[in-house]
Parts: structure tokens; sequence; C-alpha cells
């Protein structure tokens, strides 16, 4: 290959790369942004303390579980290569937004913040834009405007609640009828749920997933 050929061909990659990224950039919507973020706004004790109730779910603890002797046993059983806390097998379901098959973590979310808010709604830098907008308005924010963050729904827990974790127990929960289930939405909402008290809610739980 001459030197000529190779400059058009190198250029004509790097073209179609260039728009294969810029089409996956704007598929992709908004970026991770990190807890901390999501803090400055939802946090008051008035409008539910969402962060606050976070921290204390195992969630915010979901990376510490992969240290523990447990977790060193789960992985032996599936032949792993890596410490589990460096396996993306296990890392998947800890970690937001963990590379899902080099196990590497997102710049913007230290491994140790484990899931966090972004794990459920989604990448947030567009609400966030939203969000500061809406802090120039008095009053409720109106209901019309797109708040550009998801709603999660039962599917969103079911992504990590299911028999691919070695922790999964199949009879974990009992439900109405008597029988055993390993997820029930409802009851393990409960322990993670953080309504706002000054809005007003549908009797079931948001089950759109739609922003
Ligand atoms: C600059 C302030 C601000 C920041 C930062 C912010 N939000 Fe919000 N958020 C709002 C406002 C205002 C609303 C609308 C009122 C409400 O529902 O509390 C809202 C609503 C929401 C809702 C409900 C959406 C709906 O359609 O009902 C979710 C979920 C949410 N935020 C999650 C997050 C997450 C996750 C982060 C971090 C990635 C975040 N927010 C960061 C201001 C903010
Ligand atoms: C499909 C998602 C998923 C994958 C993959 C996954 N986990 Fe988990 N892990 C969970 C969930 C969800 C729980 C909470 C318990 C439950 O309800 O299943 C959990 C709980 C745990 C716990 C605490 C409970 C216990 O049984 O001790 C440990 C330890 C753990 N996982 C280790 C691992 C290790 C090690 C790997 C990799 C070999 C791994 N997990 C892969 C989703 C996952
Ligand atoms: C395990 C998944 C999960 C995580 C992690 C999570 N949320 Fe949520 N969040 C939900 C679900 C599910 C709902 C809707 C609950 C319902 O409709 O009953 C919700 C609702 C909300 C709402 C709307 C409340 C309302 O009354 O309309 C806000 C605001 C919110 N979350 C903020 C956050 C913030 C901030 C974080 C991180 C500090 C976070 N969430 C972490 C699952 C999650
Ligand atoms: C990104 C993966 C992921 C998603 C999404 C997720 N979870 Fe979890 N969840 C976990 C892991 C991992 C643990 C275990 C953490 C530990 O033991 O340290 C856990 C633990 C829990 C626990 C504590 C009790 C238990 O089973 O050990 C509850 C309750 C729970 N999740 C509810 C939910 C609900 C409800 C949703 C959806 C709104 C949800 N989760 C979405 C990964 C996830």
């Amino acid at each position: 290959m001459n030197s000529q050929s190779w400059r058009t061909e190198t250029t004509a990659i790097a073209m179609v790369v260039g728009m294969f990224l810029s089409a996956w950039v704007a598929a992709q919507d908004a970026e991770y942004v990190g807890q901390q973020k999501c803090k400055m706004c939802h946090n008051k004790p008035t409008t539910g303390e969402q962060w606050n109730k976070w921290k204390q779910t195992k969630h915010a603890e979901a990376y510490k579980a992969l240290l523990t002797d447990p977790a060193k046993e789960y992985a032996k059983k599936a032949g792993l290569q890596k410490p589990p806390e460096e396996s993306p097998e296990c890392l998947r379901c800890h970690v937001t937004a963990v590379d899902a098959k080099t196990g590497a973590f997102h710049p913007q979310l230290p491994k140790e913040e484990s899931i966090q808010c972004e794990s459920c709604h989604g990448p947030g830098s567009k609400h966030l834009e939203y969000g500061k907008k809406m802090l120039l308005v008095k009053g409720a924010p109106p209901s019309d405007v797109p708040t550009n963050i998801l709603k999660p729904d039962e599917k969103t827990c079911l992504t990590c609640h299911n028999n691919e974790s070695p922790a999964w127990k199949p009879d974990k929960y009992t439900l109405e009828d008597g029988s055993k289930a390993g997820f029930d939405f409802k009851q393990a909402l409960a322990q993670v749920v953080h309504l706002n008290p000054e809005k007003k809610h549908e009797p079931a739980p948001a089950a759109t997933g739609k922003k």
C-alpha cells in the first residue's frame, strides 16, 4: 500500500468512526454526573431527602460486598481469574456504569460509591440542565417541561435482581398468596423508597419507565 492510499483510507476510516461516535453520543442522550450532584437538590427533609434515604440502603455499600468472604467464595465457584472487586462479572451489578467487558470504572463515579442514583435513574446531565432552569422558577415546577430523567420501574430492578446473581435465593420473598419469589417489587421497593411527600402520586408505583 503506498502512503497516499494509506492516508486516504485512514481519513475515510476516521470520518466513519467520527460519524459513528457522534451518533453514539447523541443516542446516549446524557452523561453520568455522580450522586454528589443529585444531593445538592434532593436532600431536603421537606421534599423527601432522597440522598439520605439512598445512603442508608445496601445499594450505597454494594461495592463493599465484593470484598467479603462470601464474595471470594462466589468468585471461586464461578472460576474467575481476578478477585471479585476487579471482575467485570461481579462489578456490573455492584457499581454504577462499570464497563461490562473490561470492568473499567467510570471516571466520574468512584467505585466505593457503589450503586448510585444513576444506576436506576439513568445518566443525569440533561436533568441537571432542567434542574438549574427550575431553580429560577417560583413555586412548583411546571408539569409540561420534560424532567429528562428516568422513572425506574420493576424492569429496572430486574436488571440486577435476577438469577445471574450468585447471591440469588429463589425463596427470598413470600408473596401474598404464600408462594415464594427471588424478588418482589412491592416489598423490595418499600425498603428503598424515597418519595417526595409534597408531590401527588399514583396509588400504584410508577410503572411507565418513561422520561
Ligand atoms: C439543580 C437542581 C437539581 C439537581 C442537581 C438534580 N435535580 Fe432532580 N429534580 C429537580 C427538580 C426541580 C425536580 C422537579 C421537582 C421534583 O420532582 O422534585 C426534579 C425531579 C427529579 C425526579 C422526578 C422526575 C419526575 O419526572 O417526576 C427524579 C427521579 C430526579 N429529580 C432525580 C435526580 C437525580 C438522579 C439527580 C442527579 C443525577 C438529580 N435529580 C439532580 C432538581 C434537580
Ligand atoms: C445480575 C447482577 C449481579 C451479579 C452479576 C452479581 N451480583 Fe452480587 N448481588 C446482586 C444482588 C441483586 C444482590 C442482593 C441479594 C439478592 O437479592 O440477590 C447481591 C448480593 C451480593 C452479596 C451479598 C449477599 C450475600 O449473599 O453474601 C455478595 C457477597 C455478592 N453479591 C457478591 C457477588 C460476586 C462475588 C459476584 C461475581 C461473582 C456477584 N455478586 C455478581 C446482583 C449481582
Ligand atoms: C435502586 C434504584 C434507585 C436508586 C439507587 C435511586 N432511586 Fe430514586 N427512585 C427509584 C424509584 C423506583 C422511584 C419511583 C418510586 C415510586 O414511584 O414509588 C424513584 C423516585 C425518585 C424521585 C421522585 C420522587 C417523587 O416523589 O416523585 C426522586 C427525586 C429520586 N428518586 C431521586 C433519587 C436520588 C437523588 C437518588 C440518589 C441519591 C436516587 N433517587 C436513587 C429508584 C431509585
Ligand atoms: C445496578 C444493579 C441494581 C439495581 C438496578 C437494583 N439493585 Fe437492589 N441491590 C443490588 C445489589 C448488588 C444489592 C446488594 C448489596 C449488598 O448486599 O451490599 C442490592 C440490594 C437490594 C436490597 C436489600 C435487600 C437485599 O435483597 O439484599 C433491596 C431491598 C433492593 N436491592 C431493592 C431494589 C429495588 C426495589 C430496585 C429497583 C427499583 C433495585 N434494588 C435495583 C443491585 C441492584
